[in-house]
């Protein structure tokens, strides 16, 4: 199957208002899809309506939250593909909010993929999980066989959420993946502030002119995924049935360390500086150090390859925000 069979598919895609549901969802109208979206609009995560804005009216939007079971139950009935991408996304809140953490990314997964068991097993499942799982990387580039070692609460949901699919997969037959993404940037990210991604609170403070923030001595590594590749990933996993019982890291070939990335972003010709801060003690308790994964397993498998350049899509998201920016935050706060 190629990922035009999608034409006249329907397609459920929990966080659907959220970064990169939003992107996936305006991508599956395009193929032709009858695309669903849930979310739970929770203010403080990433899901903001603008973000459909110019599809609003070719998709069905139901604002409920996956940890209501019935709600779930209701909703996974008749689709050919769900794309769970609803997620509580802050490593920060995880450890502030454990529970809460646990009850989105671990307990509404098992009602989840329990759901598609009771009234939908011919549903094919694609799971949004994250690098963060691995924790301090033993050895650069990070491969799916890394041993797991969360250094966060939410890496352990995530995982928990993972498997949970996984299991599904391989005890019932509920044909289910898994991408493990790394650092995703684009239009419609979270840029209010810091929880999403770091990239959110530069690209903010490169529009309102304050010093971009590069925490400790700016030497950490990182790969980083424009969202239109990450949804190509998606789609790619969603319509091959080699993919079902895996497990796929995503990344990008481009690693930079973060210094030199905020060089690139002030470079983009928008202005800006930067400065390097101390960490955090919070943020650097449950930092990961360097990280950039090996991503040959789904370029051999699937044939995915990232195909947007760092400096191409930085510029992409910084227009995109200098053009939208009253619909992400509110400039007199
Ligand atoms: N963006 C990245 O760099 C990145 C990296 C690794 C993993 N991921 C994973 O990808 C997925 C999507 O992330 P994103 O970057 O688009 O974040 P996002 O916050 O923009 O999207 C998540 C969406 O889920 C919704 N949501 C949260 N809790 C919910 C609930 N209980 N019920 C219904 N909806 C709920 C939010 O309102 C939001 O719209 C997440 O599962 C995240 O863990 C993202």
């Amino acid at each position: 199957m190629s990922i035009h069979s999608y034409k006249n598919k329907k397609v459920l895609i929990t966080g659907g208002l959220g970064f990169i549901g939003s992107n996936l969802a305006r991508r599956l109208v395009g193929l032709g899809a009858q695309v669903t979206l849930v979310d739970s609009l929770v203010p403080v995560y990433g899901g903001n309506l603008f973000n459909i804005s110019d599809i609003r009216n070719s998709v069905a939007c139901n604002i409920s939250d996956v940890r209501d079971p019935h709600a779930i139950t209701y909703l996974v009935q008749g689709q050919d593909f769900l794309f769970n991408l609803a997620g509580q996304t802050s490593h920060m809140d995880s450890m502030t909010s454990p529970r809460e953490d646990l009850e989105i990314n671990a307990a509404a997964q098992l009602s989840i993929v329990e759901a598609c068991r009771a009234v939908n097993p011919n549903i094919k499942l694609v799971f949004a999980s994250t690098r963060q799982i691995y924790g301090k990387p033993d050895y650069l580039p990070v491969d799916e066989l890394h041993p797991i070692r969360p250094v966060d609460v939410n890496g352990i949901n995530k995982l928990a959420g993972e498997w949970y699919h996984l299991l599904y997969n391989n005890v019932y037959g509920i044909r289910a993946c898994v991408l493990r993404l790394t650092n995703t940037y684009g239009p419609a990210m979270r840029v209010k502030d810091a929880r999403q991604t770091f990239l959110g609170i530069w690209v903010r403070s490169l529009i309102e002119g304050a010093p971009i923030k590069v925490f400790g001595d700016g030497k950490q590594l990182r790969d980083f995924n424009y969202v239109d590749d990450c949804v190509d990933a998606m789609l790619l996993a969603g319509a091959s049935d080699i993919a079902n019982g895996k497990v796929y890291n995503l990344g990008s070939k481009e690693v930079i360390n973060l210094g030199d990335l905020a060089a690139m972003t002030v470079g983009l010709g928008y202005g800006g500086q930067y400065e390097l801060v101390p960490f955090p003690a919070e943020r650097k308790a449950i930092d990961i150090g360097d990280y950039y994964s090996d991503f040959s397993l789904i370029s051999r498998e699937l044939g995915w390859e990232p195909s947007v350049g760092l400096e191409e899509g930085l510029k992409k998201t910084v227009e995109y925000y200098m053009a939208n920016n009253q619909h992400y935050w509110d400039a007199s706060k």
